[in-house]
């Protein structure tokens, strides 16, 4: 097994013209303002307020201010010389209940947002879903019924046809994996439920709800609109004799759920046997499979760490404790016995290993399954305690740990690409400092600082290096 190590840390290595160098935030993440303006509660808001949920009782309800702030936001990304910006669109300030009729300063909102990037000359990549889900569609069920997938077509329309040919690549979902598995298997995101077979019902709706969200845009969108979904696919490690069996059955409900109806037209037999104690798979109709897979023009990998599995013995002390952030222990539906063991370190805040290696594993493995499928990193970043602001004549951060991890990874991708992968671009999470979910105000991962009491903006190291990486279009020394 290849850890992160010295490897990844070269200098001068150039990319080319046309990659897409960028930063990625979220709606919940950074907007707040979250009863303005017409905007409608999302799962974030009940759940961030039920007690327990979220570290320290954090909610989105003012995050970065980036509503208020998106202007001065986007002079910032201007001076750094970002040339793509990944932002989400909150549906519940397009729609508040998830249905009816369009809230029109939802949609200016965003449509400021657009213009004033391409006024900039930054290239506006949109998702429309990065989980913050209407309320009200939760209500009926949320992604465990097949209706949310009709809902979220409408609401892809809707947007499709205000901002058309503005958005450069339209990106249907966010890391389905974590709506369906944390959302509705582990309960450590919104709304919160654990069960198994919900989870893979939402599964399968996010990925319907992916198909007829990129038909629907097919038909309002003019000119040659580029499609994309982002998926966090696990690289996984296998350790010992088990191991395989334990990497196939993981490979299986974590990445080949997804990527064999959207890219191969069809659910993988072996991940139907394995989840056979929580569901009959039942919710999958006639006819699905060929909406779901739509022609895809890039796919979106976040990628951040690796896991190590192994299959359990039944008879030792179990060793489950490195999963997944956020899946606590919870076993996976389909994989009870798998085993997650502690990753080499060393670690980013999060507890994560830190292994560039998983970003080449992972960028050229998809190549070789798919040549034809051009890919983008959608996320890559690190969350570090860098609190402090020092002044040394400006007010700096020096985010050391940060600003190597970034360089480590893109030389990673760099490595990719030099053995043939088609990448496309590089999104680094995140712009700033925010709401890290679960976590709260408690993880920064920013390439720039938030202070949350001034909710002034601070540059890090990091984004001068990563200033200095656009300029140079190659990993400065
Ligand atoms: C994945 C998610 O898309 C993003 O919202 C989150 O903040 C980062 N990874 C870090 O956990």
């Amino acid at each position: 097994m290849t850890t992160g190590n010295a490897d990844y840390r070269d200098s001068g290595l150039a990319f080319p013209d046309g990659f897409l160098f960028g930063s990625a935030t979220a709606s919940y993440q950074i907007e707040g303002a979250a009863q303005e303006d017409g905007r409608g509660p999302s799962i974030w808001d009940t759940f961030s307020r039920t007690p327990g949920k979220v570290w320290n009782g954090d909610t989105g309800d003012v995050a970065c201010d980036h509503y208020h702030r998106w202007e001065s936001d986007l002079d910032l990304m201007a001076e750094l010389g970002l040339e793509a910006y990944r932002f989400s669109i909150a549906w519940p300030r397009i729609q508040p209940t998830g249905r009816g009729p369009a809230n029109e300063a939802g949609l200016a909102f965003y449509e400021r947002l657009v213009d004033g990037l391409i006024a900039r000359g930054i290239t506006p990549i949109a998702t429309l879903y990065h989980w913050d889900l209407p309320q009200a569609l939760e209500d009926e069920g949320g992604w465990t019924n097949r209706e949310t997938a009709y809902a979220f077509a409408d609401y892809a329309r809707i947007v499709g046809e205000r901002l058309g040919e503005k958005i450069a690549v339209w990106t249907t979902l966010n890391e389905p994996w974590c709506s369906a598995y944390l959302g509705y298997g582990s309960g450590a995101h919104a709304p919160g439920l654990m069960d198994g077979g919900k989870a893979l019902a939402a599964v399968h709706h996010l990925n319907l709800a992916h198909g007829l969200a990129v038909a629907a845009l097919r038909e309002v969108v003019p000119g040659d609109p580029q499609f994309s979904i982002t998926l966090n696919l696990h690289v996984i490690r296998p350790v010992g004799e088990s191991g395989p069996e334990a990497a196939r059955r993981i490979d299986g409900l974590a990445n080949r759920v997804f990527l064999g109806p959207l890219l191969d037209g069809e659910y993988p037999a072996d991940v139907i046997a394995d989840t056979a104690a929580e569901t009959d798979w039942s919710f999958v109709h006639d006819g699905d499979l060929e909406l779901i897979r739509q022609p895809l023009h890039v796919l979106g990998v976040n990628y951040y760490s690796t896991v190590t599995v192994r299959m359990w013995d039944g008879v030792s002390e179990r060793a489950n404790n490195d999963g997944h952030k956020d899946m606590g222990g919870t076993p996976w539906p389909g994989s009870r016995d798998v085993e997650f063991l502690v990753q080499p370190g060393p670690y980013t805040e999060m507890g994560w290993n830190i292994d560039p290696s998983g970003l080449e594993d992972l960028l050229v493995s998809l190549h070789e399954t798919y040549p034809a499928l051009p890919l983008m990193v959608t996320e890559n970043g690190a969350a570090f305690a860098d609190e402090e602001v020092v002044e040394d004549g400006e007010r700096r951060v020096h985010d050391a740990e940060r600003l190597d991890y970034l360089r480590r990874h893109f030389t990673a991708a760099h490595r990719a690409m030099a053995r043939g992968v088609d990448l496309r671009g590089y999104q680094v999470w995140s712009l700033m400092d925010n709401f890290e979910w679960g976590y709260g105000y408690s993880k920064r991962f920013g390439i720039v600082r938030v202070d949350y009491d001034t909710l002034e903006r601070t540059t890090k190291d990091s984004a001068r290096w990563y200033a200095e990486l656009i300029r140079q279009r190659a990993i400065p020394a």
